[in-house]
């Protein structure tokens, strides 16, 4: 059986180890594609239809609104089918300590019954906080297995962690 990575990512300005810096792609969307490129895997890419304010102080009170009003953002693209995979790997940045809502958007359409899920994030200080439990109550059916943190300004030399983890 197959294998696929779901996951959501922000270019734009965000808060690295250096301080406020706007980086062309996305941490998480490095780490899948790496994931990706390791494992054979297929990628999706969650991508909601308003975009995510560019000004890293604004998108933090956007995603603060939709985790408190528990939202589901509109995505330009759903997965229905994920019948050909076994194993799943989600990836997210950890927002306000958990996965951005988007990745709620999608993932309670899908039916995990028998999938492996294997999470992953990219984070700047708080690991895979309570993403982990939360994947576990949106997805029941799922064995989710332990997830690998990654800082986000190591997310391009992450390689061999990676490679291990897979
Ligand atoms: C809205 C927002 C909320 C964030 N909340 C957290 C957090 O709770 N804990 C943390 O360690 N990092 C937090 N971060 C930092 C991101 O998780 C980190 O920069 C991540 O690598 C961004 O991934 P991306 O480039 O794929 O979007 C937050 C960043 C943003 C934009």
């Amino acid at each position: 059986m197959k294998k696929l990575v779901i996951y959501f990512s922000r270019t734009g300005e965000n808060y690295m180890s250096a301080g406020i810096r706007e980086i062309p792609k996305g941490n998480t969307e490095i780490v899948a594609e790496k994931i990706a490129e390791i494992t054979g895997a297929d990628l999706f890419k969650v991508e909601t239809i308003k975009e995510y304010p560019n000004d890293y102080y604004e998108c933090c009170d956007v995603a603060k609104e939709e985790k408190n009003t528990n939202a589901r953002p509109k995505l330009k693209r759903y997965l229905d089918d994920i019948s050909l995979y076994d194993t799943i790997y989600i990836g997210y940045p950890i927002w306000w300590g958990t996965y951005p809502m988007a990745i709620a958007s999608l993932i309670e359409r899908l039916d995990f019954s028998g999938k492996t899920i294997k999470p992953f994030a990219t984070h700047e200080g708080s690991g895979l906080a309570n993403s982990v439990n939360d994947l576990i109550k949106a997805c029941p059916n799922a064995n989710v297995e332990n997830g690998i943190a990654i800082r986000g300004s190591d997310a391009s030399i992450a390689q061999d962690k990676l490679a291990s983890w897979v």
